[in-house]
């Protein structure tokens, strides 16, 4: 989609992090943005944050685990401004921990956000796209979707299903004048290991204590801004890119992971204990 000046863009997990850089970085290229999140205060701040600089702006609360509220929000966006043109398929959230400790619950939360939530989202909006013959849906996966480390197993299986998804949905819808994306991020400054705080609370505290600030703080000092993962994601829907790889410290790896699948070798194993203090 080479235009997209006065299209409709629509955007889960709005309120914070790469969500609302995306419906930043929409509004900036004069886009009209839905915004939609499970955080009903911080929804309702994002959106009068930006139409205070004039964009055309609507919120609608949303917790895409359920599908009903997810084709609510296609219809809301759909009155409000008549078509949708771009959804991003973006909420999503990560308890760290091994696969051992990672309990049933955690599991089931983060498969309802993570994967069920996306295909709410594809299955919400596509039809329509593919009826209007124009159309681009960006699915928010991670690094983790395709290369794997200790302690973020069940995040990494989610996000596998969503590259799997979307590679699979492309072909599918290909020729119809709807594009796919999928975004792969490392690490980037939000509050993703804060995710706890939208956590389902009939599964007990959530504490998988020491891989948890160790991600946390490597976020802290080595994530990339959310506004920089935006832009790419504005040049990928112009470009009509599959794969969208903003991180350059992700290359390396995932050639590595390539390369030693295919030799028949084991993968590297990550050590993430803690260095001692020198
Ligand atoms: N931050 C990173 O390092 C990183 C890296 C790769 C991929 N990602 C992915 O980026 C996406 C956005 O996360 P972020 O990093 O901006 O984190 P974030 O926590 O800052 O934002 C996530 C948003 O999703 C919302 N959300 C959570 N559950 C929801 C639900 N059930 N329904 C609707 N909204 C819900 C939250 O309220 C929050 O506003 C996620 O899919 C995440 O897995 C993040």
């Amino acid at each position: 989609m080479k235009n997209l000046n006065q299209k409709v863009a629509v955007v889960t997990g709005a309120a914070s992090g790469i969500g609302l850089a995306l419906a930043q970085a929409f509004c900036g290229e004069g886009m009209k943005v839905v915004l939609a999140d499970v955080e009903r205060d911080p929804l309702a701040s994002a959106a009068e944050a930006l139409q205070r600089t004039g964009a055309d702006i609507e919120a609608v609360p949303t917790d895409v685990t359920d599908p009903e509220q997810v084709e609510a929000l296609a219809n809301a966006a759909r009155k409000r401004f008549g078509a949708v043109h771009l959804v991003c398929n973006n909420a999503g959230v990560a308890p760290i921990g091994s696969i051992l400790e990672t309990r049933l619950e955690d599991w089931r939360w983060l498969l309802d956000v993570n994967v069920l939530g996306v295909v709410h989202g594809i299955a919400a909006f596509g039809p329509k796209m593919v009826e209007q013959g124009e159309g681009h849906i960006v699915n928010t996966a991670s690094a983790g979707g395709l290369i794997t480390v200790p302690g973020f197993g069940a995040y990494a299986a989610t996000k596998h299903a969503v590259v799997a998804l979307s590679e699979t949905l492309y072909q599918e819808v290909h020729g119809t004048g709807v594009g796919v994306s999928v975004l792969c991020p490392g690490l980037v400054r939000t509050r993703i290991f804060e995710s706890e705080r939208n956590r389902p609370t009939d599964g007990g505290p959530l504490n998988y204590g020491q891989p948890q600030e160790q991600a946390q703080q490597s976020l802290t000092s080595l994530g990339a801004a959310p506004l920089e993962i935006a832009r790419h994601v504005v040049d990928a829907v112009r470009e009509d890119r599959l794969h969208i790889l903003p991180s350059p410290e992700v290359i390396p790896v995932l050639e590595d992971r390539f390369r030693r699948i295919l030799a028949g070798d084991n993968l590297q194993v990550v050590d993430l204990s803690p260095t001692p203090e020198s």
